[in-house]
């Protein structure tokens, strides 16, 4: 668990964060969502010893990082920045690499592992092993990125808007792959966002930040049926309370066919209707005209909303 215990940040004067309480469990997909400036690199470079409270504190499983040494402690943190966070000079193989080497890893493992893990991100070793960070896409040098940081099998990886600069479509296979990986790995990732849909498609939990103070953590059902405030809310696309409908859900494909025992909603339902119901009843399945539909299908449906991708 990653526990920030009243963390606050000040720079020359003015706060990035403040009064910070947030809990991140053990294998969890955790998202940290806002807007430009609110503060989510700040408090992210906190759990890697990047950065350092001004006052408050981080503690993994109970232990200060600030205790720590730091060199252990990155060894056992992949970290994922933005596009362009490649070693210019270094091949694939060696940038995917780096981790390992500095574990101490011979190079007959090295390469090993590293040809492993670029089939499961779906680049063909013997085509990008050797290739220059400059002769990739953005896509694949964002799945190198990926590899470098999951190299040494971490207990935790944090990810700093690491698709931000991708097309809708790539950015929609590396989330399918971030959420694959994290099933298989078994491993803790934060995983930073401005971008409200990435964050509902990709969290077991998320919290959402402005101004450096946090304003609600929960599970996307959670936020989506109560929002703690206006802010929130229009995080969430503000015309949307008026235009999506849940025949529009049903029109996008979502649903199965009722069998009965759904609670009924009327055609004129909109999904913060079926959200407020949620509040009540979290496992609320609803019908509409013949189709059914469950809450998963109402958190697919917002992830494909603000300019996020079928
Ligand atoms: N080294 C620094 N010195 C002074 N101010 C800083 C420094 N680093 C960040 N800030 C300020 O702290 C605030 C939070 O910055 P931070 O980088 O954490 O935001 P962010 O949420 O990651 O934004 P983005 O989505 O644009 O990456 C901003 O107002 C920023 O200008
Ligand atoms: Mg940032």
């Amino acid at each position: 668990m990653i526990e920030f215990t009243n963390v606050t940040k000040t720079y020359a004067g003015s706060d990035a964060l403040q009064a910070v309480n947030m809990k991140v469990e053990s294998g969890e997909l955790f998202v940290l969502v806002g807007p430009s400036g609110s503060g989510k690199t700040t408090l992210l470079k906190m759990v890697n010893c990047l950065n350092t409270p001004s006052t408050g504190t981080v503690a993994i499983d109970g232990v200060d990082v600030s205790s720590v040494n730091v060199r252990k402690l990155r060894q056992e943190i992949g970290y994922v920045l933005q596009a362009g966070a490649l070693f210019p000079n270094m091949t694939v193989g060696e940038n995917a690499a780096v981790q390992l080497l500095a574990q101490g890893w011979p190079e007959a493992k090295r390469r090993e592992r590293v040809r492993s893990l670029l089939k499961q991100v779906g680049l063909d070793p013997d085509i990008f092993m050797d290739r220059m960070p400059s002769e990739l896409s953005g896509g694949e040098a964002q799945r190198v990125g990926i590899v470098r940081a999951l190299a040494v099998s971490p207990k935790m990886v944090l990810m700093d808007e690491p698709f931000s600069a991708l097309d809708p479509l790539s950015r929609r296979q590396l989330q399918d792959l971030v959420l694959r990986l994290h099933k298989e790995l078994d491993t803790t990732i934060i995983f930073v966002t401005h971008d409200m849909s990435e964050a509902l498609r990709l969290a077991d939990r998320l919290a959402v930040i402005h101004e450096g103070v946090l304003l609600q953590v929960g599970t996307p059902t959670e936020i989506l049926a109560e929002p703690a405030n206006d802010f929130v809310a229009s995080f969430f696309d503000d015309d949307a309370k008026q235009r999506h409908f849940l025949t529009q859900v049903v029109a996008a494909g979502f649903g199965r066919p009722v069998q009965g025992g759904e609670t009924v909603l009327p055609a004129s339902a909109t999904i913060y209707d079926w959200a407020a119901l949620l509040r009540d009843q979290p496992d609320a399945v609803v019908a509409s005209g013949k189709t059914a539909l469950a809450p998963a299908d109402l958190i697919a449906f917002m992830a494909t909303l603000n300019g996020g991708v079928r």
